[in-house]
């Protein structure tokens, strides 16, 4: 079945765009394609691409987005676009330390998307850095298991 995932980076210290590599070095075999963009100057007009999205953000602050997340997550909640038609995962990065705003980057995406109709699959993936084990040490099994789900859940169209 070909599935086509774009993967969505909101880093600060480029730990989410490592995770983000190391998924789409697994993922794309030339039946499922992937292509990894960093947030970077993008805006709500991305959920326009065809395929499934994963979002894939680090948290910073006070429990908000990095940086290079703000404009395409302020984006989506000033224009409110109707997603419905989107489906998407969330492999979030924090650090248990924070206790009040634990992977609070990943939380507002998949809270935002929800509200404009889009639908995740799969659980929200939560890293925590202060546990020791590297986020792209389970990333890979993770994103397996995500893509798996995805694809149980896409109606083959006749
Ligand atoms: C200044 C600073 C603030 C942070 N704030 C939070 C936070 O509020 N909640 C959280 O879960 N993690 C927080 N983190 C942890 C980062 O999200 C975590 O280290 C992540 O792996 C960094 O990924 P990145 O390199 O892709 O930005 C913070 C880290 C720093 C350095």
């Amino acid at each position: 079945m070909h599935v086509k995932i774009t993967i969505l980076v909101g880093t600060m210290t480029g730990t989410a765009q490592l995770c983000a590599q190391e998924m789409e070095l697994a993922l794309d075999d030339g039946e499922t394609q992937v292509e990894t963009l960093l947030m970077d100057k993008l805006d709500s007009s991305v959920f326009e691409r065809a395929g499934v999205f994963l979002v894939c953000t680090s948290t910073y602050g006070q429990g908000d987005v990095p940086d290079n997340a703000k404009a395409l997550y302020e984006d989506l909640k000033a224009k409110r676009p109707d997603l419905s038609h989107v489906r998407y995962g969330v492999f979030g990065l924090g650090d248990r330390t924070y206790a009040e705003t634990f992977n609070f980057g990943g939380k507002r995406f998949d809270e935002i998307l929800g509200q404009l109709g889009a639908q995740r699959v799969g659980e929200r993936h939560t890293h925590d850095a202060s546990s020791g084990v590297l986020p792209e040490e389970t990333a890979l099994e993770w994103c397996q298991n995500w893509l798996a789900q995805v694809k149980e859940k896409t109606v083959v169209e006749r």
